[in-house]
């Protein structure tokens, strides 16, 4: 099985996720890949009435790790839970950059997943500097170190080089197939590893044949309907 799942991050209305669901669901029928959208969490609750008896899932973009009380603008694992999401992502380097998640709240988030069967999206990934300076294996070292014990079957890790989001800048494909085994050796469980950062209908052939990749994250992309169908149908293809 591999995977392309869709970031949405803070775009899409829930007008657009009705046409976009309704247009993919037309348009592809993957055999061997999971597919899943994470939209905004105003369009969030829809998609459990949207993606209804088709192949697609659907998870959350963050969540807090109580299960309510005073968090003003937070959402917790309980009410993810009530929705039905397949996923939540957690630790995306927008989140540990701009809002400054560290690597402690996010064991939490993952623990609170846990509680509530939720599995994980699990991102992590180097910055440029850390790259030049060659310290890619240890950040993921330490990003892993607090959740390689807990991520356990039914979770999934994102490797996201941060220089890479949303930059239309890749690594190489021996830099991704590297970082990706890396990954896979720090953790304890046999977890699918996904590569994300610019990924586009463009490099996602290329990106699909590098051992050890078991899919995708895409954010820009796969706002449009007709790109993400085309990057499914490459992983789709490429088995
Ligand atoms: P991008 O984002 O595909 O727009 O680079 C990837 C991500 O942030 O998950």
């Amino acid at each position: 099985m591999r995977y392309v799942f869709g970031n949405w991050k803070m775009n899409g209305t829930l007008a657009f996720a009705e046409e976009y669901v309704n247009k993919l669901l037309g348009e592809v029928r993957p055999a061997s890949v999971q597919v899943a959208l994470f939209p905004p969490f105003t369009a969030l609750s829809s998609f459990q009435y949207l993606v209804k008896d088709s192949f697609l899932k659907f998870g959350a973009q963050n969540m807090y790790y109580e299960d309510s009380g005073a968090f003003t603008g937070e959402v917790s694992p309980v009410m993810l839970k009530e929705i039905g999401v397949d996923y939540v992502l957690i630790g995306h380097f927008e989140r540990r950059h701009i809002f400054l998640e560290n690597d402690e709240m996010l064991m939490k988030k993952v623990e609170a997943a846990h509680r509530h069967d939720i599995p994980v999206v699990f991102c992590v990934g180097e910055t440029l500097e850390e790259r030049r300076t060659g310290a890619t294996k240890d950040v993921l070292k330490r990003q892993l170190i607090l959740v390689q014990d807990i991520l356990s079957r039914g979770d999934i890790v994102a490797y996201e080089p941060v220089w890479a989001i949303g930059t239309g800048v890749t690594p190489t494909m021996d830099e991704i197939r590297e970082s990706i085994s890396w990954v896979k050796e720090l953790l304890k469980a046999d977890l699918p590893v996904l590569y994300g950062g610019s990924v586009n209908k463009g490099n996602a052939v290329d990106i699909s044949e590098v051992s050890g990749v078991d899919g995708v994250l895409v954010g820009g992309a796969s706002l449009k309907v007709e790109e993400f169908a085309i990057i499914i149908k490459a992983f789709d293809q490429n088995i």
